[in-house]
């Protein structure tokens, strides 16, 4: 049996509590495939953690943005991987480009949080994926490497991962990567999702590539067109 589709919905930092219930009512009346076909993981703010956690279908599931790198303690307005597991959060979402990029977070770092977040038994949706100007100067396979190897070094099992690449240039630009873009960068050990522009009209080409196992959504997971894009794993 293949490797089974997984569609992410990284909501970012959006949303009030009334559109948040709004979101999850149109997701949990929806029509999808069956959770055999494909896994659906919604990643509000943390503050809205609990209240999705508690209204959201028992098919869907929840995804931290974020986690702190080791066990909590003196480390005023992190979140710990352990309360997540403590409010049953199941997955978190690390290393993303926004966070590298704004909040300065390292190749080592990311690795580390990794790290920490399987030993918790958190799963995690690992981020990795070039800036344009790296895309330009030719080191894209290199960015990517490097990133992946951060995590690497850190961690033995990759069951608990699947990489999300998402080009930087292709985040909320509307620029998303070609289908053979996205291939190029992918390999075949571990689940590998597409992030970058992702949307209703264009994630069924973009699922055609064998290599390809899922999306992670920024803008398109706050709108309805999300339920197409669950619907392309068929
Ligand atoms: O985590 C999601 C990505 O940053 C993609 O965002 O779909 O708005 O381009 P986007």
């Amino acid at each position: 049996m293949g490797r089974k589709f997984i569609v992410g919905g990284n909501w970012k930092c959006n949303g009030t509590s009334e559109e948040v219930k709004k979101i999850v009512s149109t997701l949990n009346a929806a029509e999808v495939p069956s959770e055999d076909v494909v896994e659906v993981v919604v990643s509000p703010p943390f503050v809205f953690l609990p209240i999705v956690k508690s209204i959201l279908r028992p098919d869907f599931h929840v995804a931290a943005q974020n986690c702190w790198v080791k066990k909590g303690g003196a480390y005023t307005g992190e979140v710990s991987a352990e309360m997540l597991v403590n409010l049953s959060i199941p997955w978190v979402i690390l290393g993303h480009s926004e966070r590298r990029a704004l909040l300065a977070e390292s190749n080592e770092f990311v690795g580390s949080k990794v790290a920490y977040a399987l030993s918790q038994g958190l799963k995690v949706i690992a981020c990795v994926g070039e800036t344009l100007e790296q895309r330009e100067a030719g080191s894209t396979l290199d960015v990517v490497a490097a990133q992946t190897k951060a995590i690497a070094e850190q961690i033995a099992d990759w069951t608990n991962v699947v990489l999300a690449y998402e080009p930087v240039w292709a985040i909320g630009t509307g620029k998303v990567a070609t289908p053979d873009q996205a291939q190029e960068v992918f390999a075949a050990s571990t689940r590998i999702m597409y992030g970058g522009s992702v949307n209703g009209g264009n994630c069924r080409e973009l699922a055609a590539k064998p290599d390809l196992d899922g999306f992670l959504v920024g803008g398109a997971s706050l709108k309805p067109e999300f339920i197409d894009i669950i619907k392309s794993a068929e």
